[in-house]
């Protein structure tokens, strides 16, 4: 049952790291006459990491004027289906457990729940990393938009040259790195339940008496070989001794208890 809090605990990680994030850079503007120079200026950003939408104010080294500054790209489209996905899959192992704590006759007597929870499931584990791909993907590009580097070359003023501009402090990325892990823990967790659910549907019991035929023959090659080598020769010699005299006579009641 501790398992299900894994569910919880990591979706909300997932979500609220990314959702959650705020950052903020500094940079500096050195202007010829000092009296113009701004040496802080704070940048503030976060989710849903619109940068286009982010702006500033920067010194244009001419007396007091100063000139709005705008941070480039948008990168909401990946960190809102992150954050999506996170929270749809929190509602979803929320709505399972209460099915599977307090229904679970229910559950099995409807032949299409177990076949709906697995293709939610699969679904779920193929969403999970599709966007913790893109979201991977979106939050390195917003590091290298946000990098105090490259918002320099942003200011106007900083293509002078008689003007020094500097970064002071970039933001901080700790946070928002483990959603990324997060998503792919939540990946990995998703695509490991889908054996449990698998074995909710009638599929697997009708498929069992076909593995099990098998995998008692394999039982006794498998301590001989390699853990790796062992366990891909069984699938390849399972398919061409799918005959069907093997299943019906080998596969008997003796193979469910087996996979019991
Ligand atoms: C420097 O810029 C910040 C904005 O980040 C502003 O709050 C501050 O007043 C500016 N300082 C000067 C001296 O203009």
């Amino acid at each position: 049952f501790c398992f299900v809090l894994f569910f919880f605990l990591f979706a909300i990680f997932a979500f609220a790291t990314c959702g959650g994030y705020t950052g903020q850079l500094r940079v500096s503007v050195d202007c010829m006459e000092k009296a113009s120079s701004n040496l802080s200026i704070g940048i503030d950003f976060g989710y849903p990491f619109r940068l286009h939408q982010v702006s500033f104010e920067a010194p244009a080294c001419e007396a007091t004027r100063r000139e709005r500054v705008f941070l480039i790209g948008d990168y909401s489209s990946s960190a809102e289906f992150f954050v999506t996905i996170a929270v749809f899959a929190f509602l979803y192992s929320l709505v399972a457990t209460v099915v599977y704590v307090f229904f679970l006759n229910k559950y099995r007597e409807i032949s299409r729940a177990p076949l709906i929870d697995f293709t939610v499931t699969v679904v779920f584990s193929f969403m999970w990393l599709v966007s913790s791909s893109a979201w991977a993907k979106a939050l390195s590009d917003v590091k290298l938009a946000t990098d105090p580097d490259e918002v320099q070359l942003l200011i106007p003023a900083c293509k002078i040259q008689t003007n020094k501009c500097g970064s002071v402090h970039g933001a901080r990325w700790s946070g928002v790195n483990t959603s990324v892990a997060f998503g792919f823990l939540n990946f990995v967790l998703w695509a490991g339940n889908i054996w449990f659910v698998f074995k909710e549907t009638g599929w697997h019991k009708g498929a069992s008496r076909l593995a099990g035929g098998a995998s008692e023959k394999q039982a006794g090659t498998f301590n001989q070989q390699p853990y790796n080598q062992g366990s891909f020769e069984q699938s390849g010699s399972y398919s061409s001794q799918g005959q069907p005299s093997e299943y019906s006579e080998v596969g008997g009641p003796t193979s469910y208890s087996n996979q019991m």
